[in-house]
């Protein structure tokens, strides 16, 4: 018998205590290396022994054999003496040829203890004897153990990954007690080879499966000091540590996906262009971090375009660039007076403006605002101040903004997100100082995405824009060097804290003769030369064509329709000439209208024409692109129950201006030999045609008297005759505003004469220079019975009032 080496845990326990004796049997011994086959357990084992072979291939599939461990598993061919006593009976199920050796899939059939070795060659048998399994009685105590022995393994089994959560459940679910504790020892990962076989060797199940339940126990706190340490051992490596190995990782992974080279030149592009380009500390800080951030992502990921494009904005800005020269207030003045015709005030203010600049290079003082009707110059001389002052020109257009973020960017958490308005500017400006016009900031919206308007406070106020934060860049950029001017139609609508800050210049239009000269001294050169037409060619406008454009072909307050006929005359021209038509290059009235058509505009016909008939009378609006006439109709018709009908879109304060109007010429009905019980028997209707155009205001109250006064006496107006004044029922005429503006309309149309406000003189007086008012007359007037007596004709046979058949319905 061979001597045993028992482990210190063998020494503690009981000898092997044989209970039964089964009859001796001889079967053939496989001897194997680190490993205990237990009984139940199937095991593939691999054979390579030459003395193993041999066995195996005499004995084939279903047969039974003894398999017996080595005492040490470096022994190379063991002899008896080798050998542990205790081995397991084992069933060879099934036998797979391999090139070098075999792999056996055996079943342990039972516990056996070999008695004497027959023979050694060509491979080991022995006479064994079986050693039968004995069921104890469950006692409470045997019974706690197998509990705590399947929890404590489900136990390990959920914390060690490579254990499957099956081996729980058949663990579980094994009823008998020796059957659980070999099934355990079978599995449990911590088990040594002599411990396994200190389990074979134990006969007695309480005795094993105490035996196995301590190890279990052992097991567990091992298992969970491991993970103490571990997750120590985590948390002492430092965060540059763990950068530094999982950048490698990523290099790794680049490197197998065939990415990393293109994504490293970026990023390295990117940080040159980075370093030069002039970021205050603060803000290099966070785009080096974001640098980082795009080092470590693939360049395949969505989230890698969208950092690099960040980075991009970020390089490309002008956080350092500055154009301005110091500000010449000489030179800024000569080059006023080369973009811009006569604008005097304008251009005084202006530079007063920058006069102070000169002395005084922070800008702290309030915004430029340039209002005024469409075409009068406003964007072209933000373009001339910035020539001026020698600075880049940016420009963007406030109309319909009803978002903040149209104005601070969108942060960067949405899908394509950018910055914002002032931002996208300064970098098409290029530098940090340029002249940066905000268009129309009349028309900004308002709504629930946020008010744009606070936003362009922040923007525009000198306390706070040296840091402004753009949601997208999230890093301050300082606009306090940016030269902003503001442009507005009209000024009502500019938000009232906005308006707060803007120093307003009015830019009201121009005159006939104004146009006349802007257009041969600016517009007609620009055009012939923008459509190939250059001196030889020639293309000379008469004085008489260039007044004819004006007067029928363009209603405006500015001088834009004019530029785009002037424009279009010149392609005509130039048509001419490239087929070769015979052609002197002199414009005259008659070719303008042979080029453009028939005269679109034929204002003084117009208000001739409609004051023809009794009950239209004519008055003069303000309106954001510059004064306009108004025709104000009054109609009657028979019935008495509605009373009074107006249509025309007119505005609340308009209507009650009608109210008063009527209220007063019933008051006075018989002054003008009307009789005052007319009006229990007819409707009125004061319509205002021009239709979808709203129009309110107080001013239209005399046109309105003058209307109905018209129509119920059948005495017409006088043609070309306009007035403009808001009447009170005691008839007094209040003064208006817009003067300047309704003035040059009326010349405009073709007006001879206007009636206005007494008080309304001095408007006239400094806003008004002689030739604008021309051959035109004024009337001012401080009662209504003055205007009678001035608009309204005597009766004669004129064609009969707007008189509408029946009632309306
Ligand atoms: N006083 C002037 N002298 C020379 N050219 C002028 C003058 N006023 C206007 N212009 C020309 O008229 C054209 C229209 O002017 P601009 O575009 O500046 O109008 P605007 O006031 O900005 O109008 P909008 O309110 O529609 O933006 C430009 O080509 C401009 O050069
Ligand atoms: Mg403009």
């Amino acid at each position: 018998m061979p001597v045993e080496e028992k482990t210190p845990e063998q020494a503690e326990q009981e000898p092997v205590e044989v209970l039964t004796h089964e009859p001796a049997e001889e079967m053939p011994i496989l001897t194997v290396r680190d490993t205990v086959l237990f009984p139940h357990a199937l095991l593939p084992i691999n054979v390579g022994r030459p003395s193993s072979l041999a066995l195996v291939s005499t004995l084939g599939e279903n047969r039974l054999l003894g398999m017996v461990s080595q005492l040490d598993p470096r022994e190379d061919s063991p002899g008896p003496k080798d050998l542990y006593a205790v081995g397991t009976v084992a069933m060879i199920h099934k036998v797979v040829r391999m090139k070098e050796g075999a792999l056996l899939f055996c079943e342990g059939v039972s516990r056996m203890r070999i008695l004497t070795y027959t023979s050694t060659d060509p491979y080991l048998r022995a006479q064994v004897e079986r050693l039968p399994e004995l069921e104890p009685e469950p006692t409470p105590e045997l019974e706690a153990l197998r509990r705590d022995t399947i929890a404590v393994f489900q136990q390990i089994v959920s914390a060690t990954p490579n254990l499957s959560d099956d081996l729980a459940t058949a663990v579980a679910s094994t009823a008998e007690f020796g059957r659980l504790a070999d099934l355990v020892a079978g599995i449990l990962p911590g088990l040594s080879h002599p411990e396994r076989q200190a389990v074979l060797e134990l006969v007695d199940v309480r005795a094993r499966l105490a035996f196995v339940h301590k190890h279990l126990a052992r097991e567990l706190e091992l298992l969970e000091l491991r993970n103490k340490i571990q997750s120590q051992v985590q948390g002492q490596l430092s965060q540059t540590q763990r950068e530094f190995y999982l950048r490698e990782q990523l290099k790794a992974i680049q490197k197998e996906l065939g990415e990393g080279d293109d994504g490293r030149r970026e990023v390295e592009e990117l940080r040159e262009k980075l370093e030069a380009a002039g970021m205050t500390d603060e803000v290099k800080a966070e785009a080096m971090k974001e640098l980082n951030r795009l080092s470590r992502i693939s360049p395949m990921s969505p989230e890698y375009s969208v950092t690099r494009t960040y980075l991009e904005w970020m390089v490309t800005l002008p956080w350092g660039v500055t154009s301005a020269d110091p500000v010449n207030v000489q030179r800024a003045a000569e080059i006023l007076d080369q973009d811009h015709y006569n604008l005097e005030k304008v251009k005084e203010r202006i530079l007063d403006y920058l006069a102070v600049l000169q002395l005084k290079p922070i800008l702290k003082g309030p915004i430029l605002c340039f209002v005024g009707p469409p075409g009068v110059g406003k964007t072209s001389l933000g373009k001339s101040i910035a020539r001026a002052v020698g600075r880049k020109f940016a420009r963007i257009s406030m109309g319909g903004m009803h978002d903040e973020a149209e104005i601070r960017g969108h942060r960067r958490t949405y899908i394509g997100s950018l910055p914002g308005q002032i931002i996208q500017g300064l970098r098409r400006a290029a530098t940090r100082d340029p002249v940066f016009m905000l268009d129309e900031v009349d028309k900004l919206g308002r709504d629930f995405r946020g008010d744009p308007a606070s936003a362009l406070l922040e923007v525009l106020d000198p306390e706070q824009n040296s840091t402004f934060r753009d949601n997208y860049l999230d890093v301050p950029f300082d606009l306090s060097k940016v030269l902003f001017i503001t442009t507005a139609n009209v000024l009502d609508t500019i938000p009232e804290a906005l308006r707060d800050r803007m120093e307003i210049i009015d830019l009201p239009g121009y005159t006939e003769q104004e146009k006349v000269i802007i257009a041969f001294r600016y517009l007609i050169p620009r055009q012939t030369k923008e459509n190939g037409l250059d001196e030889d060619k020639g293309i000379q406008f008469s004085d008489e064509a260039v007044r004819h454009l004006i007067r029928r072909y363009t209603r405006e307050a500015g001088v834009r329709s004019l530029e785009r006929e002037i424009g279009t005359i010149c392609r005509k021209r130039a048509r001419r000439i490239a087929e070769g038509r015979p052609d002197t290059g002199e414009i005259t009235a008659g070719l303008v209208e042979e080029m453009l058509g028939a005269p679109r505009f034929r204002p003084d016909v117009e208000v001739a024409e409609r004051t023809r008939r009794p009950g239209v009378a004519v008055g003069l609006a303000w309106t954001p692109v510059g004064g306009d006439v108004l025709f104000v109709e009054a109609g009657r018709m028979p019935g008495g129950s509605k009373g009074l009908i107006m249509t025309g879109q007119l505005g609340a304060v308009m209507q009650e201006s009608v109210q008063a109007a009527l209220t007063w010429v019933r008051g006075n009905a018989t002054r003008y030999g009307i009789d005052p019980e007319i009006f229990k028997t007819i409707d009125i209707h004061v319509h205002v045609p021009a239709g979808a155009i709203p129009k309110d205001g107080p001013s239209a109250g005399i046109t309105m008297a003058a209307a109905l006064v018209s129509m119920l006496t059948e005495r017409c107006v006088r043609p070309n005759l306009a007035m403009t004044g808001e009447i009170t029922l005691a008839g007094q005429v209040l003064p208006v505003g817009g003067i300047k503006e309704k003035v040059l309309a009326a010349k405009r149309s073709g007006v001879r004469e206007v009636i206005m406000p007494f008080e309304n003189e001095v408007n006239v007086k400094e806003d008004l220079k002689s030739e604008q008012i021309g051959d035109m007359t004024l009337h001012f007037v401080k009662m209504v019975d003055e205007v009678m007596e001035i608009a309204l004709q005597p009766r004669a046979d004129a064609p009969s009032p707007i008189a509408l058949q029946g009632p309306m319905r």
